[in-house]
């Protein structure tokens, strides 16, 4: 009988429980018994952080957000101490012993982004037998396809639009909605798509104000008298800086934020029209998984099941439509997927009419 524990890490998207659900019920149904890892490795490093996971304590929960097990974006463990920039040396050594020794695990399933993957591969390249599982709404992870979380936080940020439409026709106004995504510009791109944007900012395309403003009047002058632009949080203009509300500190990323606030004020001085903005932020990530991030999820955790019983580790699981296939996580660590300048929804939305402002 193997022992088999599961983490959650980095920022929450829906569909984790899914797939914690997936492990649990089909490892048990193997014969393994499963262990929840609370908080992210944190929860390797102290005592009384693990709980025993059986199908009964994981029932339903595929319906539901957030994670049972608790996350964490902060403290990587490898990452240099300021200054001896050795990293945290004793909690890795500690982590380790503790995986072989009190928990008496076999294996590890570590759901998370880029740096929850990232931490896994380094304790994956010190003797922990691990499998990686992709998750993050921002749809940055390479390959994968997709990542579960994403599908979720695009029909919200849909919806989000679709109501905005109303409030921005019955005003003739400019309603400027900021989404997540870091750097990347996936969920800005499918949402803004998805929800007939007339403008999408995104990080992987500087853009100029003026240029907006230009498609603004000019759906104006042929009687559209609202525009809907659509801001991802990452997005610059061209020769200017991403907005950051926190910058980086030890072991986390910059916090991203408040570009919407700042393109409404400048495109209302620039169009001479009123503009409202909207920063969509944590509500993409909350509530229920969609059926598709449902489905992914669950086929992911399957998957990760079938490889800690085949004895494969140091990967990660992706999709491969209609595949699921496996990645060595060494491949994946410290990349990212962003939209590509070629990418057909990119040419499709513009010929529809849809500006990126360059
Ligand atoms: O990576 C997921 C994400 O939601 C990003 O889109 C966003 O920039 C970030 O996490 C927010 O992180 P936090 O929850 O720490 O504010």
């Amino acid at each position: 009988m193997k022992r088999i524990g599961v983490l959650t890490g980095g920022g929450d998207a829906p569909g984790l429980n899914a797939v914690i659900r997936a492990v649990v019920k089909s490892a048990c149904n193997h014969g393994c018994e499963c262990l929840g890892i609370r908080d992210s490795f944190d929860g390797l490093m102290g005592t009384g952080r693990a709980q025993a996971l059986t199908p009964a304590d994981v029932t339903g929960i595929h319906r539901q957000g957030g994670t049972i097990l608790g996350t964490s974006n902060r403290g990587d463990p490898f990452a240099p101490e300021s200054g001896d920039g050795g990293g945290r040396t004793h909690d890795v050594e500690q982590a380790i012993e503790r995986f072989h020794g009190e928990l008496g695990l076999d294996a590890l399933v570590a759901i998370g982004g880029d740096g929850t993957l990232a931490i896994a591969h380094e304790f994956f390249r010190r003797g922990i037998p691990l499998v990686g599982v992709p998750k993050t709404i921002d749809n940055d992870i390479v390959e994968t396809n997709s990542t579960f979380g994403f599908d979720t936080a695009v029909s919200f940020a849909t919806d989000a639009i679709d109501r905005l439409h109303t409030s921005a026709e019955a005003h003739h106004r400019v309603m400027v909605v900021e989404v997540m995504g870091r750097t990347a510009g996936w969920i800005a791109l499918y949402a803004g798509v998805a929800g007939g944007a007339d403008v999408i900012l995104m990080p992987e395309i500087p853009y100029r104000l003026d240029l907006v403003s230009a498609r603004i009047k000019e759906r104006e002058r042929y009687g559209a008298r609202h525009s809907i632009v659509v801001v991802a949080e990452g997005a610059a203009a061209s020769g200017g800086d991403v907005m950051v509300v926190e910058p980086a500190r030890e072991g986390r990323l910059a916090r991203l934020g408040g570009l919407g606030a700042r393109v409404a004020a400048e495109l209302e001085e620039l169009t001479g029209k009123e503009a409202r903005s909207v920063r969509l932020g944590h509500l993409q990530r909350g509530g229920g998984p969609t059926s598709f991030d449902r489905v992914l999820a669950t086929r992911f955790g399957g998957k990760a099941v079938e490889l800690v019983l085949a004895g494969e580790f140091g990967l990660m699981v992706a999709n491969h439509p209609p595949d699921i296939t496996t990645i060595p996580l060494g491949e994946v660590v410290r990349r990212t997927k962003l939209v590509p300048p070629e990418f057909d929804l990119v040419s499709t939305a513009r010929s529809l009419g849809i500006v990126f402002g360059d």
